[in-house]
């Protein structure tokens, strides 16, 4: 089975990624960001997608959640690693400190598609929002390669575009959010929905506002990430090996039990 990975700002394109095919999939939710890049990293099976688009041109309120993970159902993918950018809000993150993330407040504030069944009464376990096995196998590359990484962390997820206001991230802060960004949801509970194990590397771009007294930019956050680039490729390339291997956590039987 091929894994998938799907990333945001600033990290469009995987350094030595063998294109082998690039696909369209037209889903019953629509569109996809983009044609899905099928194909071989150092020999392992890969499909991948920008969640953006390319160029970059889809803001994180219009991505197709839906769409973008039903595609890589389609295609045969059960495990889904997402990067993204993020602003550090926990003291102890700088900027281009990777989070292999455990946690999410969900403040995008019902905007969002976030459901493939609108019209069916499922309720899924969202617990651990993120697969615990798949964020083990990350945890364990990251040691491997001598890669610094934080094993875990709290991600708060808002609707944006805006970048958030001082008092939003102090009280994000207090009720126990690490990060801040924009695309963890829907996205992690649609891969639960169709049964996908799902891991999130966030990548932290820059201080959460207030956090420092500096601007926040969007130019601060792509820089930061495509210097982040070279880190996150290790840790993939590293954790290859692993994606492969027969699931045994409980993300395959999201559904069981889970409608009324
Ligand atoms: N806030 C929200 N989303 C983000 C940030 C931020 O500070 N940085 C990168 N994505």
């Amino acid at each position: 089975m091929p894994a998938g990975i799907i990333a945001g700002s600033g990290l469009y394109d995987i350094a030595d990624f063998e294109t082998v095919e690039l696909k369209r999939i037209d889903t019953p939710f629509g569109e996809p960001s983009d044609l899905y890049r099928i194909g071989r990293l150092n020999g392992h099976e890969i499909v991948f997608l920008p969640r953006h688009g390319s160029p970059h041109r889809i803001p994180p309120h219009r991505v197709n959640y839906r769409a973008n993970i039903w595609g890589f159902k389609e295609l045969g993918v059960n495990r889904i690693i997402s990067v993204s950018a993020v602003g550090g809000i926990n003291d102890r993150l700088r900027p281009g400190d990777m989070v292999i993330l455990d946690q999410i407040i969900d403040m995008t504030g019902g905007s969002r598609k976030n459901t493939f069944y609108d019209d069916e009464v499922v309720h899924v376990d969202f617990t651990e929002p993120y697969c615990p096995e798949l964020r083990q196998f990350l945890i364990n590359a990251a040691e491997e390669v001598d890669l610094k990484i934080h094993p875990s962390g709290s991600y708060v997820a808002v609707n944006g575009p805006r970048l958030e206001t001082k008092a939003e991230i102090a009280f994000f802060k207090l009720i126990g959010a690490d990060v801040v960004g924009m695309t963890a949801m829907p996205e992690a509970v649609l891969a639960r929905e169709l049964e996908l194990c799902f891991a999130g590397i966030a990548v932290v771009t820059n201080y959460a506002a207030g956090i420092s007294s500096k601007k926040l930019t969007t130019t601060e956050v792509i820089e930061n990430m495509k210097i982040a680039n070279k880190h996150i490729l290790k840790l993939i390339k590293q954790s290859l090996p692993y994606l492969h291997k027969e699931r045994k956590c409980s993300c395959k039987d999201a559904l069981k039990e889970a409608r009324l």
